[in-house]
């Protein structure tokens, strides 16, 4: 698993009034909003005695209050009051948990998991989101599977046809498709396909025989696929767009947050109809992707394996996955796993820590070292 990685931590209209629980990295956080709305994400071990941050109560004073002895955390992360304190003792500087940068996008909380934002990729761009004529569903549910299996259960063309019985005019081969990079970590890719004129419902949006547009794309970010199709046919600007977020919970557990959108059908009867339609796919995907095994895949040493064209955004997604390694952003799971064997908690580490790496309780999670691969490799 990754730091310094945008995650999609939480649907906004799930952060109200009280403090939400949530596992990320195999870690645990709290989410909450001060007095004025605005949505933080602390660790969630207090740094006193390890209680649990989200078991207490958000203040007017914008903090969080811890649940065993009352500390309060503001947004920052920084402790600004212990009850038991006598007056005018100084509060330690160690007394504080990470604090993670926060971006309320697309009616979600996205949450930089890591020490340097300013490296990390950006939030993807969704402009459809806030576009007129635009509706949206929300929909969220966790799978038993790890989160590289989670995605490759939609990146590709190649499985349409074969998992979710969808074909192109016919054939269950796509026309031919390049990928390409749109910047570092962001991919993409797109077929136009012949479509027959469709029944019922159907033929009143796309009333003639026409082609059709689909764009996939991939962003580092939230672990985000993108697939855009003109449904009323190329050209027409009636499309549905599907946004598949990915939170690793831990290496076996995945959240997947799905945004279902459309410029056509506006209204909410139309809800349950695109609601189904698209869980009847969601759910296909995710028998594939919690049976498929090894339960925890590495990055691949060798690409052998990998065929054009339906690993071609597969191939990309594993050359970023390992520009992330190389720049020293992966866990050592296995160097954690051992550390933890012998007590003591370890926190992803937040950018306050760049400026002082000291005075924390806990130790940051250990990462792969680019030098320690180099020396393996020789
Ligand atoms: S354990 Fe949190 S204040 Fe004591
Ligand atoms: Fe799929």
């Amino acid at each position: 698993m990754f730091t310094n990685v945008w995650y999609t931590a939480a649907f906004s209209k799930d952060v109200i009034d009280t403090p939400k629980h949530v596992k990320m990295l195999d870690r645990d956080f709290v989410l909450f909003r001060d007095a004025g709305g605005t949505a933080h994400c602390l660790s969630n071990v207090c740094c006193h005695r390890g209680a649990p941050l989200n078991q207490g109560i958000c203040h007017s004073d914008g903090t969080l209050a811890c649940c065993q002895h009352g500390w309060r955390f503001g947004g920052d992360g920084t402790c600004t009051m212990m009850p038991a304190a006598p007056d005018g003792a100084e509060i330690p500087k160690a007394a504080r948990v990470d604090s993670y940068p926060v971006e309320e996008r697309y009616g979600m909380l996205w949450v930089l998991l890591g020490d340097d934002p300013e490296a990390a990729a950006p939030i993807p761009d969704v402009p459809e989101f806030e576009a007129e004529g635009w509706r949206w569903i929300e929909y969220e549910e966790t799978w038993d599977a790890n989160y590289h299996w989670a995605k490759f259960s939609n990146l590709d063309y190649v499985h349409l046809p074969v998992v979710h019985g969808q074909t192109w005019n016919g054939s269950v081969r796509p026309p031919a498709h390049k990928v390409e990079y749109l910047d570092e970590t962001s991919i993409g890719t797109g077929i136009r396909v012949k479509t027959k004129r469709p029944k019922g419902l159907w033929s009143k949006l796309r009333p003639a025989e026409t082609e059709v547009q689909s764009r996939m794309k991939f962003y580092l970010s939230g672990l985000t696929i993108k697939v855009d199709v003109e449904i009323g046919g190329a050209g027409t600007g009636m499309r549905f767009v599907v946004l598949d977020m990915s939170t690793p919970i831990d290496e076996r557990t995945t959240t997947m947050r799905f945004l279902f959108g459309r410029n056509f059908m506006p209204k909410k009867w139309a809800d349950k109809g695109t609601l189904k339609r698209n869980l009847k796919n969601v759910r296909e995907d995710q028998m594939i992707a919690e049976a498929q095994l090894p339960k925890v895949p590495k990055l691949p040493d060798s690409r052998t394996l990998m065929t054009d064209p339906e690993d071609e955004m597969v191939k990309e997604y594993w050359a970023i996955m390992t520009k992330l390694r190389d720049k020293g952003w992966q866990i050592d799971q296995p160097a954690l796993e051992q550390a933890e064997k012998s007590g003591g908690y370890h926190v992803i580490p937040s950018p306050a820590r760049r400026a002082n790496p000291e005075d924390w309780v806990y130790k940051p999670v250990p990462r792969v070292h680019p030098e320690t691969l180099a020396q393996t490799a020789k």
